[in-house]
């Protein structure tokens, strides 16, 4: 089986995967700089390219040394994401690529997101609808064969988990946010604060997330809500808007398949209404292979390799890379 390095650098997780056929992770790391962005509430992009740039070696000689045997291909995210950190691994890439002399394979992040599905014991064949939930994007993607999608509705303003991030800022909980509210939503009451959920704009497929952050901002200077009920409230929100939103595009679709990926995708309560309420066989990758990781990368760089869509050495990054190019 060829086997395909995935290397994964857009933002603040290095990650490194071999995979087999596309399917099978063989060896993987995964090395994330939460910490170091945590005391600045945030990711700081000069702080993440250093990060990556003094662990991809050490990372890649780890995952290859466990994997064995040769590798047939090199994937990298291209974009989007940080420039600066989408550069190392891009570089990287191409020069192991360069050096083996087998295909550099750019791979596009949300790409990656989708192809972490196949790496799953009971993978969907297409076509499926896909919902992407992270950092930086929220939106539902028509995939009717490998490499060709279209973009039913994406978010007007904040990403979702972006929503978490700064919502959980607003609370004094740590970054990230998503798993601090999820936890802090335990023990909470949902039905506390009525946030707003859906933007009330017809049959339209795309989302927002602004005006939620700011209730919640309202609320946290106006009432004495408890954290707890605050968390609990504002994640029953802002899930509601991402399954009604995916409701209404798998009745427009006709899918019968929804993918949901993306690092909102670890969300236990996404996971838990996602399987329960949508009328579609939903696959949601394991935890792990929700968040940033390499072996999506290589999961998704061994189809467009062997779909053709190899890079070259003078390709570089595109810190606004659109899926649809
Ligand atoms: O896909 P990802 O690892 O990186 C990007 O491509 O952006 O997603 C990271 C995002 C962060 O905003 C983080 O707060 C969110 O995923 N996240 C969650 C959970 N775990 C991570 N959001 C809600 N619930 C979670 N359990
Ligand atoms: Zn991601």
């Amino acid at each position: 089986m060829s086997q395909v390095l995935g290397i994964e650098t857009s933002c603040d997780e290095t990650g490194i995967a071999v995979v087999s056929g596309g399917v099978r992770v063989v060896a993987q790391q995964v090395a994330s700089q939460v910490e170091t962005h945590a005391v600045f509430g945030g990711v700081v992009p000069e702080i993440a390219s250093r990060r990556h740039t003094e662990c991809i070696h050490q990372l890649t000689a780890k995952t290859l040394a466990d994997a064995g045997g040769e590798i047939d291909a090199v994937a990298a995210t291209s974009g989007p994401g940080l420039m600066g950190s989408l550069l190392v691994g891009v570089n990287f890439a191409k020069a192991l690529a360069y050096s083996w002399s087998v295909p550099y394979v750019p791979v596009h992040h949300l790409e990656g997101h989708i192809f972490s599905v196949f790496l799953t014991e009971n993978p969907p064949d297409f076509p499926f609808l896909a919902l992407i939930v992270s950092g930086g994007h929220t939106c539902l993607v028509n995939c009717p064969k490998p490499h060709h999608y279209t973009i039913l509705g994406s978010t007007r303003d904040d990403a979702v988990g972006e929503s978490f991030d700064k919502v959980a800022r607003l609370l004094g909980l740590p970054y990230p946010g998503g798993p601090s509210i999820q936890k802090a939503a335990e023990t909470g009451d949902p039905k506390a604060v009525d946030f707003p959920t859906a933007m009330n704009q017809g049959d339209s497929l795309e989302f927002s997330y602004s005006g939620l952050k700011t209730a919640v901002l309202y609320d946290v200077r106006g009432n004495g809500h408890d954290t707890a009920d605050v968390a609990a409230s504002f994640q029953h929100a802002a899930i509601e808007q991402l399954l009604t939103k995916t409701k209404a595009a798998l009745a427009r679709t006709k899918a019968r398949t929804l993918v949901v990926a993306g690092g909102v995708a670890a969300n236990a309560l996404l996971r838990e209404r996602a399987q329960r309420e949508l009328d579609a066989a939903v696959h949601i990758p394991p935890l792990n292979l929700c968040l940033d990781n390499g072996a999506m990368i290589a999961a998704a760089g061994y189809s467009r390799w062997r779909h053709g869509y190899t890079g070259g050495l003078a390709d570089s990054a595109n810190p606004a890379l659109a899926l649809t190019e």
